[in-house]
């Protein structure tokens, strides 16, 4: 028996919230921000988090830098309930950090990406992989030095017989730079929303850009559409379409996406059939949607049950 279910391996970093902001930033002009929040960020993160939170034995690796923002990364994580012996503190360079100005629905987001953007796959302690059932990663166009080692990553995930699931998150460089064919063979759950999937493969509509990935699926793929669910794609081809479940009051949909992942990564380490792990994973997503932020509404899993009870009418045993 391995005594983690999931490990995730990838970003970790700090988001500084700023709301309420008077105007826009000026060169040479001081503003001020009405509110500030300093949290862990990274949608990596989140999905541990949460992944935790649904009671899957998860833990961490990735980089920090030896600071006071490494320290509340791993002190976040902890609380949190993921394990961090695999959290890696480099000497060489600082924990990244986003500071994201909250401007009503919209927002500006200055990142330095610092450690996570380091960390290659000869970083990683190895031993994780015979004590882990299944990895996750996220954001790979966000880690450089990850995304360098991803076909090493994944073949050597193979060989120790532990499954993957990956979720690509958008491309802020946007050249979308992955390679489907040798890729996506050596991942068990492919998890991008419908717009990643169509930038990925250079398609116009969701159709198109499925019929492009199935003959390379490894397994299957989720494709992620917001407010109106999941589609679910075998390597057969077929596709299994569930709609949301409707949430009339969303406070926002931050992490929504990482929140379905770790629903249905619990459901899929459990050995259950793709369509239960699809159910769980949109669930999730919705669960998300009712509090803010991307863990709001994971405190415990009793309030996971609770919530899936009072605003979804689903009874699910964590
Ligand atoms: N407004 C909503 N109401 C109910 N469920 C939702 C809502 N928004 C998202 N979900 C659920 O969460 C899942 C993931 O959300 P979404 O499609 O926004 O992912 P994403 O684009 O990857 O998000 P993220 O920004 O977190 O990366 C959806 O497939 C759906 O099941
Ligand atoms: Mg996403």
């Amino acid at each position: 028996m391995k005594p983690y279910d999931v490990i995730a391996i990838g970003e970790l970093n700090v988001d500084l919230l700023l709301n309420r902001i008077d105007g826009f930033p000026e060169i040479g002009k001081e503003k001020f921000a009405g509110d500030m929040l300093l949290t862990l960020g990274s949608s990596t993160a989140i999905f541990a988090a949460n992944s935790a939170a649904l009671g899957v034995r998860t833990g961490f690796a990735g980089m920090i830098g030896r600071d006071t923002f490494g320290e509340l990364v791993k002190r976040s994580l902890r609380d949190k309930g993921v394990d961090t012996r695999f959290v890696i503190e480099s000497d060489a360079c600082a924990t990244g950090a986003t500071i994201v100005m909250n401007y009503g629905e919209d927002r500006a987001n200055l990142t330095y990406q610092g450690a996570m953007d380091r960390m290659r796959f000869a970083d990683v302690d190895k031993e994780l992989f015979a004590l882990t059932r299944h990895i996750h990663l996220s954001s790979v166009f966000m880690q450089s030095g990850l995304m360098q080692d991803l076909g090493e990553l994944l073949r050597y995930a193979r060989s120790q017989g532990v499954t993957v699931s990956l979720d690509t998150q958008w491309d802020p460089a946007e050249t979308w730079n992955f390679d489907c064919r040798t890729l996506l063979p050596l991942i068990d759950v492919f998890l991008p929303n419908e717009k990643e999937l169509m930038a990925l493969t250079r398609r116009a509509t969701v159709d198109e850009a499925i019929r492009e990935v199935v003959p390379y699926l490894g397994n299957a793929a989720v494709v992620k559409c917001g407010s109106r669910g999941s589609l679910l794609v075998r390597r057969d081809g077929s596709v299994h379409a569930l709609d949301a479940c409707l949430n009339r009051h969303v406070v926002d949909a931050i992490g929504a996406g990482d929140s379905f992942n770790a629903g249905f990564v619990r459901c899929f380490v459990q050995g259950r059939p793709l369509e239960e792990c699809q159910r769980l994973g949109n669930l999730i997503g919705a669960v998300s949607t009712t509090a803010a932020g991307g863990t709001g509404a994971f405190a415990s899993r009793e309030a996971v049950v609770r919530t899936a009870r009072e605003v979804f009418g689903q009874e699910i045993d964590l």
